[in-house]
């Protein structure tokens, strides 16, 4: 539960803003100008993997330091700005951050396998402020406001839709935000980052425990870890191979060494895609993804069962997110009486087969079917970093 200092847009929030998007993943740095009511414009971005093998560095590894991390960041922000302005910023921060004010997030612990040294426990802003004065930028960029990715989605969303109150991110990570409409002693409504990735009261499996032991953080984040991007294509993988050393399934003779099958993290939420789409009587799609796993003779029982673990992996995630959801419209409003649109950004929602109808039936179960819409929202991360820099400055000059 972290304050995040922030409550919704007005909706009229308009000039010129920078914002920086940092995830995971990727960096992404844009220029936006809000327009208020008519929307927003992205004026120019930039996106940058934080690892890449073929170009030689990995600023998410143990050896990376936060020093060359932030440089990285400071210097992609430095490529968007032109002579003579000032370029107010809005940071979006996607990791477990303690804040003491709009502006200031102490980095609590590293999540999404995040193991850059020197980084938790470090005020980001001032990291970040340090990078821009080396690169000599801090007279030109003016960090304002830091956030999580679920409240910027959050922001964005209700930016153009007031009756939003609740932002997730359905990605590599897990997490949701809401609005709690009278927090603490001065009962105004403010942005709470739940970190619900880290809920662990949970029925685990015995795959969830062989997960959770083998990443850098054994034992937290454990819903993240039955439900985002980053994980559950391993959970079908150890499900999958404990079937194969068990000799239930594929001839364990006809598995090779370099098989996707027994080398950790080999199959991505991305690669359940096309078992889940596929409903040809003969699972012909299955059979397809099996030959590029090293698998060309598969019997059709076999590919059903492939199809059910994922199935049966991605639905669970989609309900368990599902009951977050619950539980905090029940928190807002125990008589299902108004109503909530949940905006959720990322992947697995955006494009895993049957994932969004998932947790829509599992919101018709448990009865709020007619108070709460959950919708997809794209690039909220950058277009809220700006429009919370907006609530709180003047534009660029
Ligand atoms: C992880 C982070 C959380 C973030 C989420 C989605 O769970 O801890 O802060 O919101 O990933 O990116």
């Amino acid at each position: 539960m972290l304050p995040s200092y922030l409550g919704k847009p007005s909706g009229q929030e308009t000039g010129d803003y920078m914002a920086l998007d940092f995830g995971g993943t990727n960096v992404r740095v844009l220029l936006v100008r809000l327009k208020g009511k008519e929307g927003y414009e992205i004026i120019s971005q930039k996106s940058l993997p934080l690892r890449d093998p073929l170009a030689g560095y990995d600023l998410t590894s143990p050896v990376a330091t936060a020093e060359e991390l932030f440089d990285f960041l400071a210097v992609q922000l430095g490529s968007l700005v032109s002579p003579g302005r000032i370029y107010p910023l809005g940071h979006t921060f996607s990791f477990p951050s303690l804040q003491s004010d709009l502006n200031s997030a102490r980095l609590i612990t590293w999540t999404k396998e995040i193991k850059t040294h020197s980084v938790e426990g470090q005020d980001i802003n001032q990291l970040l402020f340090e990078a821009l004065r080396r690169q000599k930028l801090h007279h030109i960029i003016q960090p304002k406001v830091i956030l999580n990715d679920t409240v910027a989605t959050l922001v964005a969303a209700s930016f153009e839709d007031p009756l939003t109150y609740v932002g997730s991110i359905c990605g590599t990570g897990h997490n949701t935000c809401y609005l709690e409409p009278k927090f603490s002693r001065a009962n105004s409504p403010m942005i709470i980052n739940i970190e619900s990735g880290n809920f662990d009261q949970l029925p685990f499996t015995p795959f969830d425990e062989l997960l959770t032991r083998a990443t850098a953080k054994p034992f937290e984040q454990r819903l993240e870890k039955m439900v985002s991007g980053s994980y559950i294509g391993e959970i079908v993988r150890l499900i999958v191979s404990q079937l194969i050393e068990q000799g239930l399934l594929f001839a364990a003779s006809k598995i090779g060494s370099s098989s996707p099958w027994l080398r950790p993290y080999a199959i991505n939420a991305r690669s359940l895609s096309p078992i889940l789409a596929d409903n040809t009587p003969e699972l012909t799609g299955v059979d397809e993804w099996l030959v590029t796993c090293g698998n060309p003779e598969s019997s059709l029982e076999e590919r059903k069962t492939i199809r059910s673990i994922a199935s049966l992996v991605t639905t669970r995630s989609a309900r368990l997110v599902a009951a977050t959801y619950i539980g905090i419209v029940r928190h807002l409003d125990a008589l299902a009486i108004f109503q909530h649109n949940i905006a959720i950004d990322g992947s697995l929602y955006e494009k895993l087969p049957g994932y969004a109808q998932n947790i829509a039936l599992a919101l018709r179960e448990a009865g709020l079917a007619d108070q709460v819409t959950a919708r997809l929202y794209k690039n909220g991360s950058g277009i809220g970093a700006a429009i919370a820099a907006a609530i709180d400055s003047k534009p660029i000059d």
